[in-house]
Order: C-alpha cells, then sequence, then structure tokens
C-alpha cells in the first residue's frame, strides 16, 4: 500500500556556497510503503525544486533524515487515516535533528493532512444484510422468509409455478396456490406480495412476479421494497438453476437501501436502523463470485448515493477528499492529494479560478487502481466535485434548483463508487486513474473571487473568458482532464452534472454521452446495456463551437442557450489530446431521483457507477 505525502520546503544557507545561493524552494513529495500492519516499511523522496541545486541537495540531506526516521514511525493512528500528519511529525523532528548539527537548512514540511472523514460518509465495504449462497434446495430450506420468483404468462400475468415451486406449494399445504387465485396475484415484472403461511417450515412467502423477463435488478428491488418491512431473521430465495444471480442481487441491495443518517435524536431509533432481514441466501445456488461482484458493485453505488445526499455542510472539498483518501487507502488504491499551492504550482489556474470566492479551500484527489502484473490498458475517470454549486456572481435564482446543488458533486461521487468497486472487484490489465478537482462554487467579497467577464488561464495555457459564473464545472473539469491526461492515460472518460440543457434535452433517466471514438463510445453503449443504465450518444457539432469564441481570450466559457449542453462537451474537447480517447457523460438528469421506483430511492443515484465498473472490468 503505497501513499504519498506532499509538502513543501524552502532551504536557507547562512554559509556560502561556491555559487552564493542562499535559497531553494520547492515541492517534495514523500512515497511512503506500508507493511500490513501499517507501519511505514520504506519512504523515497523526490523534490522538486526552485533555486540553487545546491540548496535543494542540502534539502534533500536533511529530508533523507525523514527516510532514516520514517521505518520507526508509530504505526498510523486510526483517525488519521493519512499518513501525512505522522510523516510531517517524523519527518520535521528528522530535519531538525539535522539543523542542530548544520545549522545552516532550515527545512519546513508543509503536509496536506488529511484527516479521517465524518463517519457518516465514510465508505462501507457491506451494505444491506450478509448474502450468501446456500446448495440447500429451495424444498428442504428452513427458515423465516422464502422468496419464489414467478414468471407470468400472457397479458394478464398468469404465474407460472415451476415444478420446484409447485412441490414447495405442496409442502405449505397448497398456501401459494390459494393465495395466488384469492388475491388475484399477477406475475408481471416488478410485482411482489408477502403472506404468512402457519406451522410450517417457514414463516412467510414473498411471490416476486417476473412477466416474461429473467431474473434482473428490477426483480431484486422488488425482493428487497418486499423484505424492507421484515425485522432481522432470515430470507431463502429460491433461484432458478444456471440462472445469473448477481443483477438480482445487486437489485435486492440497492432496493433495500434505505438513507437514516441525518434523523436527529427525535426520530425513534426503531425507525432508524436498518430494516430487513439479517442474512438471505441464494438457495441451490453456487457461485458465490457472483454475490461477491454484486455486494462490491451496490457497496460502490451506495457510497455514491451517500456522498451525494449528505448536504454541502458535510460533504465539503476537504470532507470528501478525505472520504475519497480514506476509501482508497481501505481498499489498497493509492492516492494523491494536491491542495491548493500545488494546483497553483502545476498551472491550474481555471479550476483554481472556480473556488475563489469559497473559504474552505480546493482539492484535486487523484487516486490510482493498478492490476497485479502487466497493464494493458491505462483509463481515466474524472468527476465533477463541485461540493456546492450557488452559481457564483451569476446566482441561481428562482427555479434554478439552487437547493439540489449540493449534488453537484455527482459525478465525483459515481468516480468515487466506481473506484471503490473496480478496487474490490481486481480488473486484470486496466490502470485506472481517477481524478476530481473539488471546491465549492460561492459568492463572496473578497475581490479574488471570479467575477463574470474575467480571463482565467488553464493548466495548458488555454485563456477563458468567464462569461458566466454559474458554468463552473467545465472551468473545473478542464485542469482536471489536462491533468488526467499527464498521467498518460490513452482513454479517459469525464463524468459530471454539467448543464440543464441535458436535463431538458434527454429528460431525467438518460444520461448524454458525447465523444471522440465511436470504439468508445460503443463500448460504453454496451456497458450500459448490462447494468440496466440508459445513455444516449449526442453530437460534437463543430459548427456550435462558433458559440464560444471570444473577443478577447482564446474561448468563451458559455456558449448561446440553445444547444447548452452540446457547447458544454466542445468546450471540454479543447482539453483533450487528439490521441485520446475521450467520452463525456453529463448526468445532470440521472444523478438525483425525485421519487422512488425500483432499484432508486429519493435522492442520490449512483448513476454510472455500474456502467464504470463494467466498463472498466471489461476485457
Ligand atoms: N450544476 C449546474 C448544472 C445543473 C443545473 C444541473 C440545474 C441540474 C440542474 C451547472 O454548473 C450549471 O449551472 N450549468 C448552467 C450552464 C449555463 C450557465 C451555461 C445551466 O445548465 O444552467
Ligand atoms: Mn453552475
Ligand atoms: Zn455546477
Amino acid at each position: 500500500m503505497m501513499h504519498y505525502c506532499w509538502g513543501y520546503f524552502s532551504t536557507s544557507c547562512s554559509r556560502n556556497w561556491k555559487c552564493g545561493s542562499a535559497f531553494a524552494r520547492g515541492i517534495l513529495r514523500l512515497s511512503l510503503l506500508f507493511d500490513s500492519q501499517e507501519n511505514v516499511a520504506m519512504a523515497s523522496l523526490r523534490l522538486i525544486g526552485t533555486g540553487h541545486l545546491a540548496s535543494a541537495v542540502r534539502a534533500q540531506w536533511a529530508l533523507r533524515g525523514a527516510q532514516e526516521a520514517a521505518p520507526q514511525a508509530k504505526p498510523i493512528q486510526t483517525q488519521r487515516r493519512i499518513a501525512s500528519l505522522t510523516v510531517a511529525a517524523v519527518s520535521a523532528s528528522a530535519v531538525s535533528r539535522r539543523r542542530s548539527s548544520r545549522r545552516q537548512d532550515l527545512v519546513t514540511l508543509r503536509a496536506v493532512a488529511t484527516e479521517a472523514p465524518p463517519d457518516t460518509i465514510r465508505f462501507r465495504e457491506t451494505v444491506g444484510p450478509a448474502i450468501s449462497v446456500s446448495e440447500t434446495s429451495a424444498e428442504e430450506w428452513t427458515g423465516d422468509t422464502l422468496v419464489l420468483l414467478l414468471p407470468g404468462e400472457g397479458d394478464d400475468n398468469i404465474p407460472i409455478l415451476s415444478t420446484v415451486a409447485k412441490s414447495i406449494d405442496e409442502a405449505l399445504g397448497g398456501a401459494i396456490g390459494s393465495y395466488i387465485k384469492e388475491e388475484s396475484f399477477e406475475a408481471k415484472a416488478g410485482a411482489a406480495a408477502m403472506f404468512p403461511v402457519f406451522g410450517k417450515a417457514v414463516k412467510r412467502v414473498v411471490l416476486v412476479g417476473l412477466g416474461d423477463k429473467e431474473p434482473s435488478r428490477e426483480a431484486g428491488a422488488a425482493i428487497g421494497g418486499a423484505i424492507k418491512r421484515l425485522k432481522g431473521g432470515s430470507v431463502g430465495v429460491a433461484h432458478a438453476e444456471g440462472v445469473e444471480a448477481q443483477a438480482l442481487v445487486e437489485g435486492l441491495l440497492l432496493g433495500l437501501h434505505a438513507d437514516k443518517r441525518f434523523q436527529g435524536t427525535k426520530t425513534p431509533e426503531k425507525d432508524k436502523a436498518p430494516k430487513g432481514p439479517e442474512k438471505v441466501e441464494m438457495l441451490g445456488y453456487s457461485s458465490a463470485e457472483d454475490i461477491e461482484k454484486a455486494g462490491a458493485i451496490a457497496a460502490g453505488v451506495v457510497f455514491a448515493r451517500e456522498l451525494v445526499n449528505a448536504p454541502a455542510n458535510i460533504v465539503d472539498p476537504l470532507n470528501l477528499t478525505a472520504a475519497a483518501a480514506d476509501m482508497a487507502q481501505r481498499l489498497g488504491l493509492s492516492s494523491k492529494i494536491l491542495d491548493e499551492k500545488e494546483c497553483e504550482a502545476m498551472g491550474m489556474g481555471s479550476f483554481l479560478a472556480v473556488s475563489r470566492a469559497s473559504n474552505l479551500g480546493a482539492r484535486l484527489i487523484h487516486l490510482t487502481y493498478s492490476p497485479g502484473g502487466e497493464v494493458k490498458r491505462k483509463l481515466g475517470i474524472v468527476g465533477k466535485g463541485l461540493t456546492f454549486d450557488s452559481g457564483g456572481y451569476n446566482l441561481k435564482g428562482a427555479g434554478s434548483m439552487i437547493e439540489l446543488m449540493k449534488f453537484d458533486m455527482g459525478g465525483s461521487a459515481s468516480t468515487l463508487g466506481a473506484a471503490a468497486a473496480i478496487a474490490q472487484l481486481k480488473p486484470k490489465d486496466v490502470e485506472v486513474h481517477f481524478v476530481i478537482a473539488t471546491c465549492e462554487n460561492m459568492v463572496s467579497g473578497n475581490s479574488g473571487a471570479l467575477r463574470p467577464g474575467d480571463i482565467i488561464t488553464a493548466m495548458d495555457g488555454t485563456t477563458i473568458e468567464v462569461n458566466n459564473t454559474d458554468a463552473e464545472g467545465r472551468l473545473t473539469l478542464a485542469d482536471a482532464l489536462l491533468y488526467c491526461q499527464q498521467q498518460g492515460v490513452t482513454e479517459v472518460i469525464d463524468i459530471a452534472t454539467l448543464t440543464g440543457a441535458c436535463m431538458v434535452a434527454l429528460g431525467k433517466d438518460i444520461t448524454g454521452m458525447w465523444s471522440n471514438s465511436d470504439e468508445l463510445a460503443a463500448s460504453l453503449d454496451a456497458a450500459s446495456k448490462s447494468t440496466d443504465e440508459k445513455l444516449w450518444r449526442m453530437p460534437l457539432e463543430d459548427g456550435y463551437f462558433e458559440g464560444l469564441k471570444s473577443d478577447f481570450a482564446d474561448m468563451k466559457n458559455t456558449g448561446p442557450r440553445f444547444g447548452g449542453a452540446i457547447t458544454a462537451a466542445l468546450f471540454l474537447q479543447k482539453f483533450i489530446q487528439k490521441e485520446v480517447n475521450w467520452a463525456h457523460l453529463d448526468i445532470a438528469g440521472p444523478a438525483w431521483a425525485e421519487k422512488a421506483k425500483g432499484i432508486y430511492g429519493v435522492g442520490g443515484t449512483g448513476a454510472m457507477v455500474r456502467t464504470l465498473t463494467n466498463f472498466a472490468c471489461k476485457a
């Protein structure tokens, strides 16, 4: 497990060196390798300095002390999940040791401290009840609640009972047949009913309709919806042999998810406790791997949903960073966090301009998944991470959904959800870089705040006239995309709650996709089909770039009202290298559900977590 700790150094030498340099300043990177006990097993240091080399070398000497000291470093405190602070302390003491012996070195370290995130937004590796596979057949199973999946025939979806279902019905004294008949149960897809049976091997039965479909996320959500009412106990799902259960279990876990984190002390504990059974057994099913996959994906989706649901006074740029770093550390992803100074040093003027009115700071989060063995594909996923979007001086007014704008980090939430799932599924051959530029878009009396009309400069030197401060997402994404491409990725996908216009075009349920590569677009489309997420490719209409031309800068950030989702995509494309395959996903609609339906509850959906994960994991 590797961690990077970034800090600054400056040295001053009182002695005259041959070339007479007195100062060196720069950034240092301390890479730390941890053993399984979370002790620092190895440390190495890189200095990127300005000023005279001799001084930089002296700083390096001083910091070698830190390196020597690192193996003795105390185990990382659990409340400080990233080693930065501990390391900073170690380094500082090593440095002062040097200073007393050499006198002339003054090295200051300011590590980026990443504290533990608030508990409410910590990644949870398991969500919902424990799910296992069981060799016991549905007929032999004894427990609390037995779930049967019933295909429906014809327009009325008349339930069809398999041989297994018939023999269960017999064992239950014909309870299933009677229920279907008396209550006219129709086995249409998504239908579910629960009823008790008395004095038998099971206490109650849940019937779930499949219609003419295979068991899917929808059926899983129907099971979830039905068993939500249970208070503990066991559930056995009679699963048709040979039918894959991953989608069903994903649906079950996601359908069961309810977000009670912010209910206060006035809500009775029993209403806050997670609902549903204690355990679920997939009867007569043997692939534990399918179930594990479903669990990892559901955990990623729930992480994304909960990050989105948490308000902006909890998910702020620093807490989002902390939640990301904490998840990364626990799942074995490497992480690197850049603060404003480091972003500034890298020239991210476009990103930082957006954050300037906020007093909460900005961070660039970079997590990396590395497969064991050879890397054949390098993929980048870049998420928009606005923890709140007020619009800035182009303040959002009535009807602008400003009260929803905590959700404007939906792209980064989905990026982190996918990172968590990918870290657990461990696909071979592919290295994945997850990049998030996170900040708030606020208004401020501070004259450093971005004004409409300001001209800012992105990392590649492009100048941008900001004719609308509410088109801020693309400004942050420009630098994040440039940074991500510096990592040598050949494919990059960005995901963002980018435009209201995309919602106007495609409605609430469909993600807009723009791509410079037919092949990438086709693979993403294919990946989305098996995950039940909808996306639709939109045009990169070159001619519309006309609307982004500026009289003073290289381009403006906002085009005319019509085609607003397209000009946003064209803006982003200016930051994509020709040889890089790129896709842009606008999830302004799908990131948030206004009504509970199927696997979705009201609120954050974890849009595209499943599709991105599936895409990254494809061979
Ligand atoms: N975060 C919003 C996009 C958004 C707005 C999503 C409303 C969902 C609902 C984005 O930063 C934004 O404000 N976009 C502007 C762009 C415009 C100023 C060109 C928009 O869509 O109105
Ligand atoms: Mn905006
Ligand atoms: Zn926004």
